[in-house]
């Protein structure tokens, strides 16, 4: 029986002897998950949370304690705590990523517990990742949630099932207590008992494969005495070769991002729906294949979502460049290795263990130890170690190699059979630290960036022998400040913090035929870019090709530049001619139109002292014959041209699949402005802990293109049974904001207000 224990924590944020007795009276309620202190969106110190604090929770024991062995296990907090219970220390443990299992047996009560925890988040150097810098935070709090486990007094702990594409299945588990046990496992698909064995080895028949479309899970049901336990998995074979990488005998090219777990404001403490938010974003916003848990072993709900959605994982121990021949601290890291195999093994999702530092110098007893455990504990997957350099000792079945050659968009990955040494090689990270995206960068930048995954994302399907390619990363996170850009920030996400789509995004997501979308990325505002020239227009796009009309008038149309990305799907478009069709001056012939255009379009790109000779004695003879005075040139410049001078003009661009137009998108003067925003639900449902919801808000003009250089205050109210994250007045950035809600412990009623200026939105919500 598992009894969370998760609502009514009382927390203080300190320690004081006095607190081993009883909390000060005004400690404050909170629930779990939790962070011992909040951060601002950007420039703050992460001394703010590395600091003791002192969390109690009293409870009773739902089923009779009597002849049970009970375990209370903290599925993660940072870093180490000293925990109490009923007054008798039970030792110091630290978790910072790794569960934390304590057998309460011989302390519990039926009544009247009080769990004490002592908490001490400051950075530690006995434990990876510390003992260096570290390119990422670990902010303080039992940040993951807390269960009572009380089992007979024989139980099993960490089964393993695991299902393979013929069928067969392998269950392994711990047995705690009497080993002679007897087992019986029962297989379900939709709750329909398909196969049961007393074996821990058996075959299913006609069974449904799993594979990142038809992620199809079956459960097992294992049976003791007194206890049954549920473990979900797929059947499916996943492989890395030295010619790529194959999911079900089917070779399939890896094109994923990297995750950290931190989010604005809460740090790691997130519940369940924001963890699944981020799969769901991956797997169905930005439509990436794989994603790798970039530097660490991540939420539970995370891989289990990952598992249900058909989003491949490579997981990663503790670490970050950094390795220390000091003894504890290698304890610590095999620790690691063995804590994080057990943990997540059992997810079918989960396609190679990491299980070398980020990063780090060869180490051969370090990793050949770690490759052991790995192995031992799950005979079933590869190894995989990620390293920035070539020629290092291989020990893992998997050579990672962080690739950070992209310099511009002639080049975007080196030659695989550089460095993976006849194994299998597969890009671990991309751009991230080279290609920094701020909400202030300018817009060319951002636009060279989106462009710049898209050379990697074409190299990624040129090298044939190349696993695939994992970019750095999915969100921008919070570093410490060694990193980042001063501000505690490091902006190499294809989302901002908030989860906000950057232009990048849009690269991965235009490799799909899902779901048609056009995006004009470049902003086309004459003050946005030097002399008001619009060079570089860009059009991200899965559709065929785009149909550009201006003031009303077709323009031409433009296709996918297979010429630069020939390996993509659907490359970007550039779009370099705005005049094309639409000028059609009665006053001059229409076999000169073409040419004329071209002159424009030529001066409309590179400025107008730019124009060559030929453009030149075009334009004074069509002038001399056609009887045109210098101000109908110039207004003719103004009307076709000239975005400094000229009145702003409305452009309309469709994309056409086929002969269907399938989406369209604007851009034109920004007169109007809009807050717009979806919500991720609006039923919150209190189970084993709060749940969330996440407001995504956009500040767009009249024509759906986002106000970019908005750092506009939003203000936030709510009412009935939620908990606003953050101040009531929050910031947007990138003309973006993510506002997040937690339920309290309560049902009923509630609403989210969101005023700006005279902008105003309402979500009604039920907490359940
Ligand atoms: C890598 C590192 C990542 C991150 C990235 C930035 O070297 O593995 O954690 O720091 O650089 O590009």
């Amino acid at each position: 029986m598992r009894q969370p224990l998760n609502f009514d924590w009382k927390y203080v944020g300190d320690y004081k002897d006095s607190y081993l007795k009883s909390l000060p009276k005004d400690a404050s309620i909170i629930n779990i998950p939790h962070t011992v202190k909040d951060v601002p969106y950007n420039y703050f110190s992460e001394e703010i949370y590395q600091k003791i604090s002192t969390y109690e929770k009293c409870f009773d024991v739902d089923e009779d304690i009597k002849n049970k062995a009970i375990v209370i296990k903290f599925d993660g907090f940072m870093v180490k705590a000293k925990i109490y219970l009923n007054d008798k220390y039970l030792g110091e443990f630290a978790s910072l990523y790794i569960p934390v299992e304590i057998d309460v047996s011989d302390v519990i009560k039926q009544k009247d517990n009080r769990l004490l925890v002592v908490l001490d988040s400051h950075e530690d150097n006995n434990y990876p990742p510390f003992g260096f810098v570290v390119d990422y935070l670990t902010f303080g709090g039992i940040y993951r949630e807390v269960n009572l486990f009380v089992h007979p007094k024989t139980y099993l702990n960490n089964i393993y099932v695991r299902g393979d594409m013929n069928g067969k299945v392998n269950i392994e588990y711990d047995v705690i207590g009497d080993k002679d046990i007897k087992v019986k496992h029962e297989i379900y698909k939709d709750n329909q008992l398909v196969c049961s064995s007393d074996e821990n080895e058996f075959v299913v028949p006609d069974i449904s494969l799993w594979d990142i479309n038809n992620p199809t899970l079956y459960t097992c049901k294992t049976i003791i005495d007194g206890e049954t336990y549920e473990n979900k998995f797929g059947f499916r074979n996943a492989e890395f070769r030295n010619d790529g990488f194959y999911l079900n005998n089917n070779k399939l090219k890896l094109v994923g991002l990297n995750r950290h777990q931190s989010y604005p404001i809460k740090g790691y403490a997130m519940p369940k729906a924001m963890q699944v938010n981020d799969a769901d974003t991956l797997k169905y916003d930005i439509c990436v294949n794989v994603v790798r848990t970039s530097h660490y072993p991540q939420s539970e709900h995370f891989l289990s979502r990952c598992d249900e959605i058909g989003l491949l994982v490579i997981n990663e121990i503790p670490g970050w460049q950094h390795l220390s021949k000091d003894n504890v601290w290698r304890e610590h890291f095999y620790n690691n290795v063995r804590a994080m195999v057990k943990k997540e093994r059992g997810h079918t999702a989960l396609i190679a263990h990491g299980v070398r530092v980020d990063e780090s110098v060869d180490d051969h007893e370090l990793y050949t130890n770690a490759n052991k455990i790995a192995h031992e504990l799950d005979k079933y997957r590869q190894t995989i170690g990620v390293r920035n350099f070539k020629g290092s000792e291989l020990l893992e079945d998997i050579y990672g190699y962080n690739d950070f050659s992209c310099g511009d968009l002639k080049h975007g990955l080196d030659k695989p059979k550089t460095y993976k040494q006849n194994k299998p090689g597969l890009v671990t990270e991309y751009l991230g630290h080279m290609d920094p995206v701020k909400p202030t960068s300018d817009n060319k930048t951002k636009i060279e960036v989106a462009l710049r995954h898209a050379r990697v994302l074409n190299d990624n399907y040129m090298h044939k022998d190349l696993c695939g390619a994992i970019g750095w990363c999915m969100a921008d996170y919070h570093t410490h400040t060694d990193f980042g850009s001063g501000d505690h920030i490091c902006p190499h996400g294809v989302l901002d913090i908030y989860r906000n789509k950057k232009h990048s995004a849009y690269i991965y997501k235009a490799d799909q035929d899902k779901v048609p979308f056009i995006n004009v990325i470049s902003n086309m505002k004459p003050g946005d870019v030097p002399a008001g020239v619009f060079e570089d227009i860009y059009i991200i796009t899965n559709c065929d090709y785009v149909k550009l009309y201006k003031e009303g008038k077709y323009v031409a149309s433009f296709y996918p530049n297979k010429k630069q990305f020939p390996n993509l799907k659907h490359p970007p478009i550039l779009v370099d001619d705005l005049i094309g069709e639409s000028f059609d001056d009665p006053r001059i012939p229409k076999k000169y139109h073409k040419k004329i255009t071209k002159a424009l379009t030529y001066a409309g790109t590179y400025g107008l002292g730019a124009i060559k000779l030929h453009h030149k004695l075009l334009l004074a003879f069509i002038m001399g014959v056609y009887k045109l005075k210098y101000e109908d040139v110039v207004n003719i410049w103004n009307e076709h041209v000239g975005s400094w001078g000229g009145k702003a003009k409305t452009y309309h661009f469709e994309g056409i699949i086929g002969d269907k137009v399938v989406a369209t998108c604007d851009v034109g003067p920004s007169t109007k402005f809009f807050l717009k925003g979806d919500i991720s639900k609006d039923v919150l449902v209190n189970e084993d802990t709060y749940d969330a919801a996440r407001i995504s808000l956009r500040y767009e003009d009249e024509h759906g293109k986002i106000a970019q250089y908005a750092p506009k205050i939003v203000h936030i109210e709510t009412k009935g049974p939620i908990e606003l994250v953050g101040d009531a007045n929050q910031v947007l950035v990138n003309g973006q904001l993510s506002v997040y809600i937690f339920s309290k412990n309560e049902k009923g009623k509630a609403s989210v207000k969101l005023t700006l200026e005279d902008q105003e939105l309402t979500y009604n919500l039920e907490v359940k």
